[in-house]
């Protein structure tokens, strides 16, 4: 304990200021940062499997090379987040080693399988939308390296999730079976993309403590009744339907109101039994060991250099 620091510390939360690195901060909010921004650099890194499933096929050059770089971001963006995790003092193998292992958790949405072409365009339009809804916010948080990598990943999260939509619009407009692959994939990814905001509020153990820190500006049922309100207008631009039949709108609170979410499915999927979670891990560590060479390699280079620099 450490009580001027303690107050230091208060006082730059109170008037809304960024903590950095070399500040003193509790142990637990140090703890809570770790595990929030590594967990969601793993999102990153697992999240370029469901897509990179399709760069081969994709439908024409144009669409290889925008799907090339899409997948190519979300690799950056787990680099700028384990580099801000890094700064709270846990190094890249330790999280890496965490992830390759299946001790880490990443976000529960990336263990869905994408069995067409329209996957990726519901992947744009429904996952990288509510990622952006729950990552805007994450730009005030008040621990400035993080607050500063969300600024740079929501610009590319919003490229992502207008290439999602540009690809369910054509093919909404396309023949009947490019019209029905589409709605088909909203139908798949809807649910599981509302699940990607956390349990409820009232089942939600870190909230109330995060939002304390501002580490967290609004709750997990909050931000999923926002996005809920964005795709409704855009379901309807694109002449899709969202296959939530309770869905609508509470005057009374102001709010889109969800049917009931299958909050089992959820657990199984964090316990490691959704349809992909095997089978990303795998992967994960097949890339992984595939990458050996590169990083003796890296190693080698930096030895040389250190030799040549030192004599
Ligand atoms: N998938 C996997 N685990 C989840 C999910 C999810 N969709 N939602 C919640 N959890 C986990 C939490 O990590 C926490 O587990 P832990 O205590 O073992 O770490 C537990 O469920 C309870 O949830 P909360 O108390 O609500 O946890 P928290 O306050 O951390 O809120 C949230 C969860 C909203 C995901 C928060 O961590 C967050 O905003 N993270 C940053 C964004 C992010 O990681 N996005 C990743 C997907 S988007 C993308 O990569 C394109």
């Amino acid at each position: 304990v450490d009580p001027e620091g303690q107050a230091a510390f208060d006082a730059i939360i109170d008037a809304d200021g960024r903590i950095e690195p070399r500040d003193w901060m509790p142990d637990a909010y140090r703890r809570t940062l770790v595990r929030q921004i590594s967990q969601h650099a793993h999102s990153e890194i697992i999240g370029m499997q469901p897509e990179a499933n399709w760069i081969t096929r994709a439908p024409s050059l144009r669409r290889k090379a925008i799907l090339m770089a899409k997948v190519q971001d979300e690799a950056g963006h787990g680099l700028y987040l384990y580099s801000a995790a890094q700064t709270l003092g846990t190094s890249r193998d330790t999280m890496l080693n965490q992830l390759n292992t299946g001790k880490a958790r990443y976000s529960s949405i990336f263990n869905y399988p994408t069995p067409t072409w329209a996957d990726v365009g519901a992947i744009g339009w429904l996952v990288d939308g509510a990622a952006i809804c729950n990552q805007v916010p994450l730009c005030r948080a008040s621990y400035g390296p993080y607050a500063r990598a969300m600024i740079r990943i929501c610009k590319e999260e919003s490229f992502h999730q207008r290439q999602g939509f540009e690809i369910l619009l054509t093919l909404a407009r396309g023949t009947g079976e490019q019209r029905a692959m589409a709605q088909d994939a909203v139908d798949r990814w809807y649910w599981p993309s509302l699940m990607m905001f956390g349990p409820p509020d009232g089942d939600s153990p870190n909230s109330a403590r995060s939002m304390a820190w501002k580490i967290k500006r609004f709750s997990n049922d909050d931000l999923r009744a926002r996005f809920v309100g964005m795709l409704v207008p855009q379901a309807e631009a694109l002449g899709l339907s969202l296959p939530d039949p309770d869905l609508r709108y509470d005057d009374a609170a102001g709010r889109w109101i969800t049917g009931e979410i299958d909050w089992t499915e959820f657990q199984e999927v964090l316990a490691g039994r959704g349809p992909m979670n095997a089978e990303r891990l795998r992967r994960r560590n097949e890339a992984h060991d595939d990458g050996a060479w590169v990083r003796e390699a890296a190693a080698e280079y930096a030895r040389k250099q250190a030799m040549s620099d030192g004599g």
